[in-house]
């Protein structure tokens, strides 16, 4: 066999030199078109990847999901739904410093991003729901949110015959319960991708899809030490982090973070690095939401996470490369909700 492969090998070579010398063989495949345009190339070596398409496996349980997202009558009052704080027309955020919940109640912490939510290695600026699914259940139960219990939640549902015939379709089985509520919630999340931005256009090979300034600002970026952080395709949300490495931060809120979540000492004041996806959308910045432009957040960044002090230009550039990273926003049909029967229990918006 082997014996068999080298010599045939040999013949390859001693036809294809044979070739170079002689006319072409008349039965010789045609040449194969060139493409016009030339081939892209991708740069691969970089800490940051492009956002791609979500894979939208389950159509019909996504847009169920899509319809819950929007549904207010998820909540005590009737009247928020998960779209009130993850706004999908500004970014997936609410775009205030703490959100407002139940009765006009002021949130403890910044609402982040749905967007591309998905990358997280975790949910929750301290990382205390695994996944999304999990997620989904604790702003409904929320007395600060939505404030209502899961249990209510499923009887508002299983009252809209709507509701009970399409949970019917995508889960097979007549009773609605809080696991089937979470896995739509979080399917229609999966899908909240937002590739294409001119940054990754770059990345995917088209050199003259930012600026000679954002390139700048991408180098400093990369050269200042934020990509340590601030990387992979969501540039973040792959890493607790010290918010203050080099210099305390004061925050305007009592969070501490992680060490909430595993008890350690050591996890103080540790959150989940934020995507910066989008980032431009996504105001006001921090935690605490204390930064308002993205300007200060590049300040407070550098100083505090690097010892670095950026001059006027610089911040600038570093701003104008973050403006790059805003990618195709989620587009859909706005969900039409099916109306409540007569046995749907009443909202109660001031109790
Ligand atoms: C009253 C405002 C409010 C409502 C309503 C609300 N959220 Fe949130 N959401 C927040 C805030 C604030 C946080 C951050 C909380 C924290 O980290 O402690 C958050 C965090 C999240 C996160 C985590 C994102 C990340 O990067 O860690 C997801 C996902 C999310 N919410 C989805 C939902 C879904 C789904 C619903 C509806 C079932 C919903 N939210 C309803 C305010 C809200
Ligand atoms: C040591 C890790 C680390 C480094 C280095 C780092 N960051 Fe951050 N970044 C974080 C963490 C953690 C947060 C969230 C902090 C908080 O809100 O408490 C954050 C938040 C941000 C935010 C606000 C995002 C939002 O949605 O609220 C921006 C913008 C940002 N960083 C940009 C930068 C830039 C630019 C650099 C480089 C100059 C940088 N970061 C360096 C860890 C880091």
């Amino acid at each position: 066999m082997k014996i068999h492969s080298i010599a045939a090998g040999v013949l390859v070579i001693g036809v294809m030199a044979s070739c170079a010398k002689a006319p072409p063989p008349v039965n010789e495949p045609l040449p194969v078109e060139q493409p016009k345009t030339p081939v892209l190339q991708p740069k691969t070596n970089e800490p940051i990847q492009p956002v791609e398409d979500a894979k939208v496996t389950d159509p019909a349980m996504v847009e169920l999901g899509k319809q819950l997202f929007f549904d207010p009558r998820l909540s005590k009052s009737g009247f928020i739904s998960c779209n009130s704080c993850h706004n999908l027309s500004m970014g997936g955020s609410d775009n205030l410093k703490s959100s407002i919940g139940h009765k006009w109640n002021k949130g403890p912490i910044n609402s982040p991003t749905v967007l591309n939510s998905s990358m997280n290695l975790a949910q929750f600026w301290d990382g205390r729901a695994k996944d999304l699914k999990e997620q989904a259940g604790g702003p409904i139960a929320n007395p600060g949110e939505m404030a209502f219990t899961h249990e209510l939640a499923i009887e508002v549902l299983q009252s809209i015959p709507g509701y009970a015939e399409e949970f019917k379709k995508v889960f097979g089985v007549d009773k609605i319960d809080i696991d089937q509520i979470t896995r739509a919630i979080a399917a229609f999340e999966e899908t909240l991708v937002t590739p294409n931005s001119r940054f990754d256009k770059w990345l995917k090979g088209d050199d003259a899809a930012i600026t000679q300034n954002e390139r700048e600002g991408y180098e400093l970026f990369k050269s200042s030490g934020c990509t340590a952080c601030h990387n992979g395709p969501a540039l973040g949300g792959n890493s607790y982090q010290k918010m203050g490495v080099v210099e305390p931060y004061k925050g305007s809120t009592n969070a501490v973070g992680r060490s909430a979540v595993t008890g350690k000492d050591a996890d103080r004041f540790n959150f989940k690095v934020p995507t910066l996806r989008n980032i431009e959308l996504t105001y006001p910045y921090f935690h605490d939401g204390e930064a308002a432009t993205m300007a200060k957040a590049v300040e407070v960044m550098g100083q505090i996470q690097l010892g670095k002090t950026f001059t006027p230009d610089e911040n600038a550039k570093i701003v104008a490369f973050l403006k790059s990273l805003t990618g195709d926003q989620p587009k859909f049909v706005l969900p039409l909700l099916p109306p409540s029967s007569d046995t749907t229990p009443p909202p109660a918006p001031f109790k």
